[in-house]
């Protein structure tokens, strides 16, 4: 019947069934996490757009909700926030029941006020705690004039320092973030514009801006700003993809510490991840004082609507834990997954191995098998030129996603040439490469293996890479390989879900 139960994610959200794309407004509140999505609940490929619902004690186990905020005739319910509006400042809720707010995109049709295809920005509430939801009845709270098709993905957050709230929207093809700021949430008044003159491309759109703090190696003195914005298309690892900026914010105006001159290859730029399928980044609200956690959406626009999963269509990226760290002497944003994934993953059944050297043209196979893993290992240089891990491997070795470090070039390499089915859309990139340091010639991967998935972080978390695969069922198997001489691996430990 075409369905593929082969791929469907056990440790990411993807909803039963139809077409989902960007994560929307995730939050915490009581213990329970929120995720709203880009979804068409009447097809395959996008369309309609409706904010699509889903809840987790754990952002490990998600339950699929009702459609919180539904497209309708004369809307589509584009990408936002939400942020919980704990003192009703908004007057929407109450003392004792606090509203929430969404901010989104309203995409009009049909409607004397505005041109068709005009995006502005709108308010959603939720006076349940997020179970219901309702249109303010003064929508749109902020429009640009003229009347813009590209102005969206309002992204809100409380600005301790100027008392205040500030919305980091985009005009998509003007490759411009503009913020706004509020102290009722309901009148939003223009701060500036962030437009360096960094890497551009024409046709290539800004999109989901997320603006954050964060402090410098853990010093809460050294506090600084960073600006995340997708591009699409023309990201590091071809068409969509999520870049950064590290700089200062003083209330008005975002700026970047240090931009490459214009004109330089993408690679002198900063990006959230060098695979292929991590767009649309968000922040969840309301996390308390920890680290920043994020999500994003685990596809790329250059072929999402020909991924070969059924009957659903999209996929999330693992929730991650944000931090920024002088890496190579410059500020730079380090994942790692959230910390309750990491609790998931102590209950499962963990096997350590010891330490292995495998031989210059060998490899060696682990005992351990199955289609979802955790993964972590160190690899030390020794005599090879090139060694690695393959994972999703099938029994005869003749497929399987290959990850590899090039000790000399000092790259870090995925590649998924051979991964399963790579042929249902060209644009299917096959190979991503990245710069990765190997301080003291050790390099550490933890690899988040799913069904249809591949996420890596190296070194801590100083690199990403997220890459979708499709391969066969039966493709359980994990190997080291060595190549040009030996190589001595560390510090594995496997992580396989309970049955
Ligand atoms: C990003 C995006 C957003 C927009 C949404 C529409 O993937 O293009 O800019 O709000 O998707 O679904």
């Amino acid at each position: 019947d075409g369905q593929t139960p082969q791929w469907r994610p056990a440790l990411h959200f993807s909803p039963a069934a139809h077409w989902m794309n960007d994560p929307n407004g995730p939050f915490l509140l009581d213990g329970t996490y929120h995720l709203f999505y880009q979804y068409n609940q009447a097809g395959m490929v996008w369309g309609h757009t409706s904010w699509g619902h889903a809840t987790s004690p754990d952002l490990v186990h998600w339950h699929e909700d009702a459609i919180a905020i539904p497209a309708t005739p004369n809307e589509d319910i584009f990408s936002g926030s939400v942020i919980y509006d704990r003192q009703n400042r908004s007057g929407l809720g109450s003392a004792s029941a606090p509203p929430l707010l969404a901010f989104h995109t309203s995409v009009f049709y049909n409607n004397p006020a505005h041109p068709d295809g005009t995006q502005a920005q709108s308010l959603s509430y939720s006076l349940d705690r997020g179970a219901s939801w309702r249109p303010y009845d003064h929508n749109p709270i902020l429009t640009l004039h003229p009347d813009s098709r590209q102005f969206r993905d309002p992204s809100v957050f409380w600005y301790p320092d100027g008392k205040c709230w500030i919305m980091a929207t985009v005009v998509g093809d003007a490759q411009v973030v503009k913020l706004y700021r509020s102290t009722d949430l309901l009148h939003w008044s223009f701060l500036s514009d962030f437009q360096p003159s960094g890497y551009r491309k024409p046709g290539m759109l800004w999109e989901m801006p997320v603006l954050v703090s964060l402090p410098l190696d853990g010093n809460a003195h050294d506090k600084r700003w960073v600006m995340i914005v997708s591009v699409n298309p023309w990201s590091i690892a071809g068409g969509s993809g999520v870049q950064y900026f590290v700089g200062r914010f003083d209330g008005v105006t975002f700026t970047p510490d240090s931009l490459p001159p214009a004109g330089s290859d993408p690679a002198a730029y900063d990006w959230l991840d060098h695979g292929a399928d991590h767009y649309a980044t968000t922040r969840f609200a309301n996390t308390g004082s920890g680290a920043p956690l994020l999500i994003g959406w685990m596809n790329n626009w250059d072929y999402a609507d020909a991924v070969p999963t059924a009957p659903w269509r999209g996929q999330m990226t693992l929730p991650v834990a944000l931090a920024l760290k002088t890496v190579e002497g410059r500020p730079a944003l380090v994942q790692a997954p959230a910390p309750s994934y990491e609790d998931w993953v102590r209950r499962q059944g963990v096997a350590t191995y010891r330490d292995r050297v495998v031989g210059g043209g060998q490899s060696w196979r682990a005992p351990v098998r199955g289609d979802v893993m955790d993964i972590r290992l160190t690899l030390r240089r020794g005599a090879a030129a090139r060694a690695g891990i393959v994972v999703r491997q099938t029994p005869d070795g003749r497929t399987g996603t290959v990850i590899s470090y090039d000790f000399a070039k000092g790259n870090l390499t995925l590649d998924r040439g051979h991964s399963g089915n790579v042929g249902f859309s060209p644009k299917f990139s096959l190979v991503h490469i990245a710069h990765l340091a190997a301080p003291g010639g050790v390099v550490s991967l933890h690899l988040v293996v799913d069904r249809s998935s591949v996420e890596l972080f190296a070194n801590g978390g100083v690199l990403r890479m997220t890459d979708l695969i499709f391969p066969s069922a039966g493709s359980d198997r994990v190997s080291l390989f060595s190549d040009g001489g030996s190589t001595r691996f560390s510090a594995i430990r496997v992580a396989t879900p309970a049955r």
